[in-house]
């Protein structure tokens, strides 16, 4: 069997595609590879402290884990010589990280959640990086806030690594979603899923139950109508699942269709998760699978972001699932 290498994937795309430049795909290389070395750090679990608290609080007001400080850290110092990038801005700093002035700048500003999912790290269950790539707007040297407040349609690459019992990269250079496994041994992530695909209709839902008693209605009625199982409305039973990091659960999605929803509700309003670390990469993914991913109102990846840090609504997976409770929603 041939077995092909992230880097192999790469070449192909640039060469037949036309999708990869050669210098977004040393870019996507060097973040692998610095997940590679953030898979390692996660593995060595209470070995190395992992899980421990810092003290410090980041710019969402989370607890900071030494972790999440660790993650950031080798994503930056991984990223900023290589010639490839004019910035970085990270869910874990304030604001845009600049290419020190010893190294070239590129074309590409590098958006990242260097550790989600960091809570269940003391409980030893996944975490993951996730990542979006744009490109730099045209002139500007010194990227602010506003160079990257781009709709997430113009990401040239999403993707994010899972650390679970096997260290998985999902890529999206915008030419399908193609997932790698991480083979220790070899150092290297070869292409294990090529052409990932969400079936259209679902018998599964990941939601976190605790907030029921703040959904509005369309969700309350979408999930109702799920429980009523069988004998209900949608004339079937559903099955649900939340790891509670939304790499795990998305990767689920990926692997065996389902709906994933973190909804704006009265406890949080603007929503939880983050539109350009969280929200835009999973998005893009998501659609180059065949499915759908929405606010509940809009689709995600049209959607202006107005601040760095932004919060948004997500419905995503499953594309009848995703159109179903999005109707519910905008029919009210
Ligand atoms: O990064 C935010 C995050 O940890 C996601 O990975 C996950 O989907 C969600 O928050 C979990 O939220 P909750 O703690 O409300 O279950
Ligand atoms: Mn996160």
């Amino acid at each position: 069997m041939r077995r092909v290498t992230l880097t192999q994937y790469l070449i192909e795309q640039q060469r037949n595609h036309g999708k990869v430049s050669p210098e977004l795909r040393l870019l996507i290389e060097v973040v692998a590879r610095a997940c590679k070395a953030i898979s390692h750090a996660v593995s060595k679990g209470p070995l190395a402290g992992i899980g421990d608290a810092v003290g410090s609080l980041n710019v969402q007001g989370e607890a900071q884990k030494k972790l999440d400080v660790i993650a950031n850290e080798v994503l930056i110092e991984a990223n900023e010589w290589g010639g490839q990038l004019a910035a970085m801005v990270s869910e874990e700093m304030d604001g845009p990280y600049q290419i020190p002035n010893r190294y070239p700048k590129g074309a590409f500003l590098l958006l990242m959640d260097p550790l989600d999912g960091s809570s269940n790290l003391d409980v030893n269950i996944s975490v993951g990086t996730i990542f979006s790539v744009l490109r730099c707007p045209e002139g500007v040297t010194e990227p602010d806030d506003k160079a990257f407040l781009q709709p997430g349609a113009k990401q040239v690459a999403a993707g994010f690594a899972v650390y679970g019992a096997a260290t998985i990269l999902v890529l999206t250079v915008g030419n399908g979603t193609v997932g790698f496994t991480l083979d220790r041994e070899l150092g290297s992530f070869v292409l294990t899923q090529e052409r990932i695909m969400i079936p259209e209709d679902t018998q599964e839902f990941a939601i976190n139950a605790s907030n029921m008693r703040n959904w509005g209605a369309p969700v309350k009625r979408y999930i109702d109508e799920c429980l009523a199982g069988k004998t209900g409305p949608r004339g079937k039973d559903f099955n649900m699942r939340w790891v509670a990091s939304m790499v795990a659960d998305v990767y689920r999605i990926l692997s065996r269709g389902g709906v994933f929803m973190y909804p704006c509700d009265a406890k949080h309003k603007e929503g939880r998760l983050r539109l350009m670390y969280e929200a835009n990469p999973m998005a893009l993914i998501v659609e180059q699978a065949g499915g759908a991913a929405t606010n509940g109102q809009q689709r995600i990846l049209d959607i202006q972001p107005g601040a760095l840090h932004q919060r948004i609504g997500v419905i995503l997976g499953s594309k009848n699932e995703v159109e179903r409770v999005t109707g519910y929603h905008t029919q009210q």
